[in-house]
């Protein structure tokens, strides 16, 4: 499908964004969502990727962050705060440790220049890397994080190995191709 109608379909279906096609191919690859999950939504505005969590799995307890606002959505405990300040969120501090699954879809603003948007986009990467191995369950816990394909992803690729048991990378049919965009996963042993 023409990456275009990603977004049609996703009006066609009032989503509240085409991301949740990527992370619905990623679950359904993964297994990754189980029923009566704790769940991190770390850059969830609009919220597309909260709403499908809360679809597939009503039984799950979402908490999701954005720097932007996002319209309420019934489950889900949304805090408008920055990535960085995630600890001073009393709500979701208090669940470190406990989350089954953590799910990224963070990407920083672009400079246009490819050195610096690579150095920003790592440094996200590994902020929202700490955040997850903080808060995800160490017998059972499953990341998804959005990244990009550069000279980077190697490295940030180590990264994930040394924190999860297994690594993979997904590139779903609905990531626009000339983007560039790919989703990591890890585990945690189980
Ligand atoms: C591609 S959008 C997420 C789309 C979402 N997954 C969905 O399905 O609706 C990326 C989001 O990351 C947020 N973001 C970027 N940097 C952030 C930060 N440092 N802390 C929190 N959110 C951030 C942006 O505000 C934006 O809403």
């Amino acid at each position: 499908m023409h990456a275009d109608s990603w977004a049609l379909k996703a009006k066609k279906h009032g989503l509240r964004s085409r991301a949740v096609f990527k992370l619905e191919e990623i679950l359904s690859r993964t297994k990754a969502l189980k029923k009566n999950s704790l769940v991190l939504d770390i850059g969830s505005a609009p919220g597309g990727w909260s709403e499908l969590v809360k679809a597939s799995t009503p039984s799950s307890n979402i908490y999701a962050i954005d720097l932007l606002p996002m319209d309420p959505i019934e489950g889900v405990h949304f805090f408008q705060e920055d990535i960085l300040n995630v600890d001073e969120i009393k709500d979701i501090f208090l669940l470190k440790s406990k989350f089954n699954l953590v799910i990224s879809d963070l990407a920083p603003n672009l400079t246009g220049i490819r050195a610096v948007d690579e150095e920003n986009i790592f440094e996200l990467n590994i902020i929202t890397l700490r955040v997850a191995v903080n808060y995800l369950c160490k017998s059972n816990g499953a990341f998804i994080m959005k990244s990009f394909q550069n000279s980077m992803l190697k490295k940030l690729r180590i990264e994930m190995e040394n924190n999860f048991n297994l690594v993979q990378t997904y590139k779903p049919a609905a990531s626009k191709s000339k983007s560039g965009e790919i989703y990591l996963y890890g585990e945690m042993p189980k």
